[in-house]
């Protein structure tokens, strides 16, 4: 059996045959980063110091063949091929929290946007979840394929679990929540999952980008460091289309009033709603880049879908942001549904 040694902390743990890295860590209690769990997003990025590996399910399609040759591996595609030493990202303050499957109820169910809904799930009598801010929960399909989302609250007294879903076009489950979901109903999930979490051991100034339903978790952050008094400067960047899409506008508007240290920058990439309303027009991130060129200075969350996460991470990189100072979590399709398209390109590419 093949052992993964951590060189920051020197930890080590053992993976089973065919067994990706990333499995392996969570096997041992171990968290090391991830966000889309198909190769596809990069966040699980880490440094083979020593050994092999090989990519037997999707092929690491975040990493560069520039990272690639820089010796960069994906954590969770990555399957050892006998002893290998790895740099990577550890986050303990997610590693104390059990992951569980909770049979959870809707209590309410509300449109946000005109293809955003929101859904409240509460475990059933006598359960409890914790989880950390930023996190997310996988829905168990009754096929047991999982879905992911977000969720857009801390842990509360009444149990409640917040989610922000937006409605894919051709999407089964998202369709299914726009079209069917009641009051009522029963959720299998399964949570905590993710590392895309508040991170308090610094003092550097915050910048937050969130794009559509990606404010739910950074909603769930600033709500946490509000929470805990931080004097830390909060710069939250918003990015949608139109007005509409800024489902909780009114909130983060709130947050300024209540706070000094937060502002707030919403951005519309459509032109014409972007006049007729009077606010910023563009891409969200290009918004971020304007008014800060230089990010060395700054920690910086992120989420929302993948272009925009691609194009940020690039983008904020080159602008001085160190990347390991930069946390994000893309809201890519579902791991099965990317070995899926992964799948059907090899087929068309002969890759
Ligand atoms: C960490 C994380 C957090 C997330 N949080 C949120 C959140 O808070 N809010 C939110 O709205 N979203 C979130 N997402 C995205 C969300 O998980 C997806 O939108 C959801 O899984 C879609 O499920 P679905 O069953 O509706 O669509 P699916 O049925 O999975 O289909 C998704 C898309 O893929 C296409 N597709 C399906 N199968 C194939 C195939 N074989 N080949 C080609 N195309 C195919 C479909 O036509 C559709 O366009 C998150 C994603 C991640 C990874
Ligand atoms: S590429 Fe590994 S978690 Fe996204």
């Amino acid at each position: 059996m093949p052992t993964v040694t951590l060189t920051a902390s020197g930890k080590r743990f053992d993976a089973a045959a065919d067994e990706t890295v990333l499995e392996a860590a969570q096997r041992a209690g171990i968290a090391l980063p991830y966000s889309c769990r198909g190769g596809v997003c990069g966040s699980c990025k880490a440094t083979l110091v020593e050994g092999e590996c090989s990519y037997p399910r999707n092929p690491p399609v975040a990493l560069s063949a520039s990272a690639r040759a820089h010796h960069a591996i994906l954590l969770c595609q990555a399957v050892p091929c006998g002893d290998i030493a790895i740099q990577a990202r550890e986050i303990a303050s997610v590693e104390d929290i059990p992951h569980r499957r909770v049979e959870t109820e809707v209590v309410e169910r509300r449109a946000l946007a005109p293809d955003v809904v929101g859904v409240w799930l509460r475990p059933l009598a006598g359960d409890r979840l914790n989880w950390l801010p930023g996190q997310y929960l996988d829905v168990i399909l009754d096929d047991g394929r999982h879905r992911p989302f977000s969720i857009a609250s801390g842990p509360r007294p009444d149990g409640r679990i917040e989610l922000h879903v937006r409605h894919v076009p051709g999407g089964g489950f998202t369709s299914w929540v726009y079209e069917s979901l009641h009051v009522g109903d029963r959720l299998t999930i399964e949570a905590p999952l993710g590392t895309f979490v508040p991170r308090e051991d610094s003092e550097r100034p915050m910048l937050f980008v969130a794009g559509g339903t990606g404010f739910a978790p950074v909603k769930a952050i600033v709500e946490h460091f509000i929470a805990l008094g931080t004097r830390r400067p909060m710069h939250v960047y918003w990015g949608a289309r139109n007005v509409a899409d800024l489902y909780l506008i009114h909130l983060a508007r709130r947050w300024t009033e209540e706070s000094a240290w937060i502002d707030f920058v919403p951005v519309l990439s459509d032109p014409e709603a972007a006049r007729d309303s009077g606010l910023r027009e563009g891409l969200v991130h290009e918004a971020v880049l304007a008014d800060y060129p230089d990010l060395s200075g700054f920690d910086l969350y992120m989420s929302g879908p993948p272009a925009m996460i691609a194009a940020g991470r690039e983008r904020f990189v080159a602008a001085g942001l160190p990347e390991d100072r930069l946390y994000f979590d893309s809201f890519d399709v579902a791991p099965d549904v990317l070995a899926a398209i992964l799948r059907g390109r090899a087929g068309i590419h002969g890759l």
